[in-house]
């Protein structure tokens, strides 16, 4: 799954074996962290996993705590199975990014910074992804979805709620 993680429990041996692929490499706490956070099917670091990594890694829990919240991209909270984040910088700006979060909003039901009941969308603000040529601009997990138009956007939200892989693939721009 590129674009989602599907729910799952993750276990105590699934975290070690993330862990044991960078070999327990503290240098290498940012790329555990993410992978625990792909892997937990709702895109977040569940405490007990942060306290495991502290523990085999050697690193203070506290220093992983710095880390979990300094980067934008981590969640120490459950988000969705589909985390959209919406551009909300300047060249954005200009080609109607404030329309783009009426039409998420409206399409998912949820207000940015929410979660639907169901846990299949988190809508969030990010700052430049990188596709300011194709602007407005959003990303779903890795990837990006550029030129939206409501029409567009009703489609994101559809397939995320569906979890039409295929149909996000098509509409991706990277
Ligand atoms: S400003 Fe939105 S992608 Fe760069």
């Amino acid at each position: 799954m590129i674009y989602s993680n599907k729910m799952r429990e993750l276990t105590k041996e699934q975290v070690l074996t993330i862990m044991t692929h960078y070999e327990n490499d503290p240098q290498q706490l940012i790329a555990v962290l993410l992978d625990i956070q792909a892997a937990s099917g709702r895109n977040y670091v569940e405490r007990q996993w942060a306290e495991l990594a502290s523990t085999v890694l050697n690193v203070p829990l506290s220093i992983i705590y710095d880390v979990l919240t300094f980067y934008a991209m981590f969640s120490t909270k459950e988000r969705g199975e589909y985390v959209i984040e919406i551009c909300r910088s300047t060249p954005c700006r200009f080609t109607k990014a404030e329309e783009v979060v009426e039409w998420f909003e409206a399409a998912a039901g949820i207000k940015t910074g929410e979660t639907t009941p169901d846990g299949k969308i988190s809508l969030l603000r990010t700052s430049c992804i990188g596709a300011c040529d194709i602007g407005p601009a959003v990303k779903i997990g890795d990837h990006v979805f550029g030129s939206l138009t409501g029409e567009k956007v009703k489609t994101l939200v559809k397939y995320c709620r569906e979890g039409n892989e295929e149909g996000l693939r098509l509409l991706c721009q990277n």
